[in-house]
């Protein structure tokens, strides 16, 4: 018996993953508009994760006899100050789902849903992953400041970053 509230908070997290794809195709797209094609790069594959923590969920819920119920997503941001804005943005946004991971994983204790604690397990990993990544960009744009020159480096760099496997649609 798949627990209600569990249920109803994964639906949720369905929606923010979905939307936090939506956010970083929009960042992706401040890049293009940038002509830095790493930085755009390295956010539609951000996109295809997010796309795919989606489906973990979609297909867990469906899994446990659960009803997917899909939600709006909302306006994502389309303009921001400088590429580090971007990464603090993504950071920020990164440290509020994995608020939302523990929420769910405290959930799954509390109504003793074993499974669900289980499958959570990956999605804390990933996150402590995610709060990484963004956290290292950030580090090394706050240090390159105004440098184009080191900026175009980076871009060929993190241009580098290929898909997960077997992202999208499973
Ligand atoms: Fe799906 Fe970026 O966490």
């Amino acid at each position: 018996m798949f627990d209600k509230k569990v249920q109803g908070a994964m639906n949720d997290q369905i929606q923010r993953e979905l939307e936090s794809a939506y956010i970083y195709l929009s960042m992706a797209a401040y890049f293009e508009g940038l002509n830095l094609p790493g930085f755009a790069q390295w956010m539609k594959v951000q996109y295809r994760e997010e796309e795919a923590h989606a489906f973990k969920f979609y297909d867990y819920v469906n899994d446990r006899g659960g009803r997917v119920m899909l939600q709006a997503i909302g306006q994502p941001p389309t303009e921001f100050e400088s590429p580090l804005e971007v990464f603090e943005k993504a950071l920020a946004h990164e440290k509020k789902i994995t608020g939302h991971i523990n929420d769910l994983y405290a959930l799954a204790v509390q109504q003793n849903d074993y499974p669900s604690q289980v499958f959570l397990q990956w999605f804390v990993e990933e996150q402590v992953e995610e709060e990484k990544t963004a956290g290292d960009i950030v580090t090394l744009l706050s240090r390159i400041g105004d440098n184009e020159h080191a900026l175009i480096m980076v871009d060929r760099e993190v241009g580098q970053r290929q898909p997960p496997a077997g992202a999208g649609a499973e």
